[in-house]
C-alpha cells in the first residue's frame, strides 16, 4: 500500500506553511511516500541564494536520514493555478532514488500527475 494522491497532497500542503521563501517568496512544500511513511519537505531560502534548497530535496533528505529508500511518489504543492514542475537540479536528486517514481504537482486549484521517468527521458546515472 501507498499513501493515497490526497493523503500525499494535504501533507505536501502542510509543508508549505512552513516555507522559508523570503527571498522569492514562492513557497513550495513536497512530501513523498515510502509505501505509507510519508516525509516532507520545504524550501529554505538562503541569503547566499545558491545554498537554497528545494522542498523535493528536502523530502528526500528527510527519507535518507530515516533510513528509508525508493520512494513511491511524490507531491510537490504550490500557490497560483498552473502547477509548478520540479527544477533540473531536483530531477537529478530524484532520479537517484527511483526513476520510476510517480510525481503529483498540485496547487488549490488544480493538480497533474506524470511519471518521473517521462520528465527525465534520458537520465544520467554512474554505474557502480
Ligand atoms: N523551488 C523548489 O522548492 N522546488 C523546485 O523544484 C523549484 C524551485 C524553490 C527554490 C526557491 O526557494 C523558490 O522555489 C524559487 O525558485
Amino acid at each position: 500500500m501507498t499513501a493515497s494522491d490526497d493523503d500525499l497532497v494535504a501533507a505536501a500542503e502542510l509543508a508549505q506553511k512552513n516555507a522559508y521563501a523570503p527571498y522569492s517568496r514562492f513557497r513550495v512544500g513536497a512530501a513523498l511516500c515510502v509505501g505509507e511513511r510519508v516525509f516532507v519537505g520545504c524550501n529554505v531560502e538562503n541569503a547566499s541564494y545558491g545554498a537554497t534548497i528545494c522542498a523535493e530535496r528536502g523530502a528526500i533528505m528527510a527519507m535518507v536520514v530515516a533510513g528509508q529508500a525508493a520512494p513511491d511518489k511524490i507531491a510537490i504543492f504550490t500557490d497560483g493555478d498552473e502547477p509548478a514542475m520540479p527544477c533540473g537540479l531536483c530531477r537529478q536528486v530524484l532520479i537517484e532514488h527511483n526513476l520510476k517514481m510517480v510525481v503529483l504537482t498540485a496547487t488549490p486549484s488544480s493538480r497533474r500527475s506524470m511519471k518521473l521517468s517521462d520528465l527525465v527521458p534520458e537520465p544520467f546515472v554512474l554505474k557502480r
